[in-house]
């Protein structure tokens, strides 16, 4: 495995968040390629009280290692309620830069000393699987289209100038996250992505993508469902035609 020698410290404290829902087979190998990757980097695993045990692997990490932290929550809500109430912890306990990262090893740890790179000249950079040198691994045929599709979807109803809108693996400024609003956000699923990246355009942030190789999981399950894309496709689509409608009018976008 390889270490990465750079340092980060110009950043700040930077924290990685890693949401969990039943990832037991995934939990220690993730904490420990972010470990070895970065290995000035901090580490929370925000569990939803997953019942196969994950929160209680993840303590046993924590209790050997002072870098990586627990967040036991009270049952599944979502990956975005997930993520914000880790932004939230990060931001109290003093991290300058908050990485979101899936468990199962899609987003490879390996890559994140490029996401923490690109940071310096951005507000929020974006792991990107559809820019020049971004890849995907193991997807089938239905995956593919269905994010690119959202993806694409999502861009040209919202507007935004970025090619991978529902992509997971991303660094943000502590300044960014306080300045996009983020006790306005009600995106439970994966919408959250979009709904983020979409706020962080509006207030007039830098946003940089880098390409990535997503690797789809090995061990586990997705938690994707038919409800979690339903949400995102209606949200997005009201989005869109709020923000047209506020335009129209002659007023500015919708904030
Ligand atoms: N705490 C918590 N609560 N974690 C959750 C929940 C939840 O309700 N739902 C999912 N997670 C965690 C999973 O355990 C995993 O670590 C991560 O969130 C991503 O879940 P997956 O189920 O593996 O997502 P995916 O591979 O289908 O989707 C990925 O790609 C999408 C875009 O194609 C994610 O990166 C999404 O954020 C992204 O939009
Ligand atoms: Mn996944």
């Amino acid at each position: 495995m390889t270490v990465n020698q750079q340092s980060f410290a110009d950043l700040g404290r930077v924290l990685v968040i890693i949401p969990t829902y039943n990832e037991a087979e995934n939990v220690e190998r993730i904490v420990g390629r972010v470990r070895a990757s970065v290995p000035e980097a901090h580490v929370l695993v925000a569990d939803d009280n997953s019942p196969d045990g994950t929160g209680e692997l993840a303590d046993k990490l924590a209790a050997e290692d002072q870098h990586v932290h627990v967040m036991h929550r009270k049952g599944k809500e979502g990956l975005g309620a997930a993520y914000l109430a880790g932004f939230r912890w990060g931001i109290d306990n003093g991290y300058d830069v908050l990485v979101e990262m899936d468990a199962d090893g899609s987003h490879q740890p390996e890559e994140l000393d490029r996401l923490l790179n690109a940071l310096r000249g951005a507000d929020l950079v974006l792991g990107s699987r559809w820019v020049p040198g971004g890849r995907v691994v193991n997807w089938p045929k239905s995956r593919l289209l269905l994010s690119r599709g959202g993806s694409t979807y999502s861009r040209l109803m919202l507007g935004v100038p970025i090619r991978d809108v529902t992509g997971g693996y991303r660094a943000f400024r502590k300044e960014t996250l306080l300045g996009l609003g983020m006790d306005e956000v009600a995106s439970a699923g994966y919408c959250f992505q979009v709904d983020l990246a979409w706020r962080t355009v509006k207030a007039g942030f830098k946003v940089a993508e880098v390409p990535i190789t997503f690797v789809e999981r090995e061990l586990g399950a997705s938690k994707m469902s038919r409800n979690i894309v339903v949400e995102a496709l209606w949200r997005v689509t009201t989005w869109g035609i709020a923000d047209r409608v506020a335009r129209f009018r002659g007023g500015a976008a919708t904030r």
